[in-house]
């Protein structure tokens, strides 16, 4: 029904605004009958921040900002859905026109800038179908017009804890003015300071909610040893890595449409987003796990990303190229690896290449 669903829909996508055709994806999956999944291989399991995830594919953030449609998703075979980001007050986020594909390079550059629904309706939301279980990470993001921006998270974090299955806290979209400045070291250490104290002062009422921190690839490796360096002395659970970059490789065919200010996703992100992966992971020394985002667009690639050292991986751009077939694709990739190889677990190869790829030259931006 997917392969159906993806060979009618690619298309017609294609052919729409970018953002219409994902308005019109988001009523699509809402229509989705409720087909129950096919069981993952259960060498596909994964066990990271104290949750059992069924496989290692999850919705990146982004695409489900409004929690609209997690459950859907789940049923089409993602392993856990992260919603958001989410603000504490509703934003319509940047003048339209905002998203951008770049055909050419399977890629996108985005510059929507936290547009959501605010925190109070994406809460009713999620807490309408907390009984339904799955893994559902909620991202959070500050107003862009806030005056304390840490005092936002804070809020979020509480606000969210009886429904979150686990938070991203997400200080490196390049759509917020300023808000990457929550990157360095000082300010950091403050936010994650205030960020792990509500998860603790809520936990005994909403229970554990496991904290990740979700990173930027434009960083450079010294303002990364401060970043793993941080989040490691406030414990937080995990990171993700990475968001977006700003950076235009010379590479891209669609120059006209690289002019476009914003985030740039998709394929042309894979090299720089995996090598970030990598340096984190050498950084993290098995402190926590990683999960790993960017250009993700085969079965290949997300082998790639979790021997860089991703215990998990996220994807979104690809999905409008390749369709919802992907993701079976990559786990039926990645299960066959497992079997030709002999393994019984991802876990055996996570960070199997991380010192190789630490060691190449950096890639070309
Ligand atoms: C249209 C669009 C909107 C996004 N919005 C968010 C967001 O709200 N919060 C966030 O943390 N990341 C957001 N992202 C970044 C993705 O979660 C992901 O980190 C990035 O796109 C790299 O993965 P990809 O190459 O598989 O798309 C967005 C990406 C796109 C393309």
């Amino acid at each position: 029904m997917i392969r159906a669903f993806d060979t009618l829909s690619l298309p017609l996508m294609r052919w729409l605004d970018p953002e219409d055709a994902h308005r019109l994806a988001i009523q699509g999956l809402r229509l989705l009958p409720p087909i129950r999944p096919k069981p993952d291989d259960p060498k596909l399991a994964v066990r990271a921040f104290g949750l059992n995830f069924p496989n290692p594919i999850g919705m990146a953030a982004g695409f489900d900002k409004n929690a609209e449609v997690p459950d859907a998703l789940l049923r089409l075979g993602f392993g856990f859905v992260e919603i958001g980001s989410v603000t504490p007050i509703p934003q319509g986020g940047n003048p339209k026109p905002r998203l951008f594909r770049l055909e050419r390079d399977e890629a996108v550059i985005n510059r929507m800038g936290f547009n959501n629904d605010g925190a109070d309706i994406v809460l009713q939301r999620l807490a309408s179908r907390a009984q339904l279980g799955g893994i559902v990470g909620v991202n959070v993001g500050a107003n862009k017009d806030s005056l304390d921006r840490v005092a936002d998270y804070v809020k979020l974090i509480e606000t969210f804890a009886p429904v979150a299955s686990y938070f991203t806290v997400n200080v490196s979209s390049p759509n917020t003015p300023g808000l990457r400045n929550l990157q360095q070291a000082a300010i950091l250490d403050d936010l994650l300071a205030r960020v792990i104290d509500a998860r603790e002062r809520v936990r005994t009422k909403a229970g554990d909610s496991p904290v990740l921190l979700k990173i930027a690839p434009d960083l450079s490796l010294s303002e990364l040893d401060d970043v793993v360096h941080v989040a490691r002395s406030r414990r937080v659970d995990g990171m993700i890595v990475s968001n977006t970059t700003l950076a235009r490789p010379s590479s891209l065919r669609d120059q006209a449409k690289a002019k476009e200010q914003g985030g740039l996703s998709g394929r042309p992100l894979f090299r720089l987003s995996t090598r970030m992966v990598a340096e984190t992971f050498v950084r993290a020394e098995g402190a926590f796990p990683l999960i790993g985002v960017g250009g993700i667009d085969s079965g290949g690639a997300a082998l790639t990303k979790i021997r860089a050292g991703a215990s998990l991986v996220q994807i979104y751009s690809s999905l409008i190229y390749k369709g919802l077939r992907l993701v079976d694709d990559i786990k039926t990739d990645l299960s066959s690896t497992l079997l030709r190889t002999g393994r019984e677990q991802l876990s055996e190869i996570v960070g199997a290449d991380a010192a190789t790829i630490t060691a190449e030259d950096w890639p070309v931006k």
